[in-house]
């Protein structure tokens, strides 16, 4: 695993020549965000050794290098989902490269269905902690020291001092956000009627597919972590609507713009 950690870096190393801090996993809500990034470079991941294959027929992704505002970030434009039938090491692959690069802070996105009654659609909710409830573990099996320690601490998964900054970026304008937990499940159904009120009682707030490895890895490696989830769709007790992939990406697409107003300047600024 690490020759190929090494072997992925650097090639991209030797393709862009300078290196950020930063890293961003565009997920659904955040696809806009590319619009701001400023001398771009892309590198589609068919073109990356090592990364993982895309599943998906014309769906591959890219990493993008570039700026954002004054500071060098590196951001992935499409992720991988364990529903597509990667494991977990595939799917936090990239989060391991960005390491080896020099990523220091990794900022994530996502889309989430919401438990909390206060919730509504459309809500920006900047993920205070996680539960795991993925069936594999991204750090199950032997563990290399060069890349973390075995018993990896997790009592603050999420930056806090992030989180403080993202609230001051939010105030400023006037953006309502909501905090909370956020579930990780494996997907890709949807939550039953019971499933979204048990994920509620065991403290959850929200809950989606994805993120929760990247965040792992990441903590493993040592870097911090601010990741945020849009509510596309609600699991709250009474009002469980029916929910679809064209709803999320439709109600994605409507809170896109507070969302990449928080981002752009919490990663510009912080
Ligand atoms: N559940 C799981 N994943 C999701 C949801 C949901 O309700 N909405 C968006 N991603």
């Amino acid at each position: 695993m690490i020759e190929k950690i090494k072997e992925t870096a650097a090639y991209l190393k030797s393709k862009v020549p300078v290196m950020p801090k930063t890293a961003i996993i565009l997920g659904t809500g955040l696809g806009e965000l590319v619009t701001h990034i400023t001398d771009k470079q892309e590198i589609p991941y068919n073109e990356i050794p090592n990364f993982p294959v895309s599943t998906v027929e014309g769906h591959s992704g890219k990493l993008i290098f570039g700026k954002l505002g004054k500071k060098d970030i590196m951001a992935m434009q499409g992720r991988f989902h364990y529903y597509e039938g990667y494991d977990m090491k595939q799917v936090t692959f990239p989060v391991r490269v960005m390491k080896e690069l020099g990523i220091e802070t990794l900022f994530v996105s996502n889309a989430a269905g919401g438990m909390n009654p206060n919730f509504s659609v459309g809500d920006i909710m900047i993920i205070r902690d996680h539960i795991n409830l993925f069936p594999e573990h991204p750090l199950h099996g032997k563990n290399f020291e060069e890349l973390g320690v075995r018993f990896p601490d997790m009592s603050e998964a999420y930056s806090k001092k992030l989180i403080d900054k993202a609230l001051e970026v939010a105030a400023k304008n006037n953006i309502k956000v909501q905090q909370g937990v956020y579930v990780g499940t494996q997907g890709p159904t949807f939550e039953t009627p019971a499933e979204y009120r048990y994920f509620h009682i065991i403290g959850g707030d929200a809950v989606g597919m994805s993120t929760v490895p990247e965040v792992i890895v990441a903590r493993h490696a040592g870097m911090d972590v601010f990741a945020v989830s849009v509510i596309t769709d609600l699991g709250v007790e009474g009002i469980v609507e029916k929910a679809s992939h064209e709803e999320v990406q439709k109600a994605a697409a409507e809170a896109q713009p507070k969302m990449t107003l928080i981002m752009k300047e919490l990663v510009e600024q912080f």
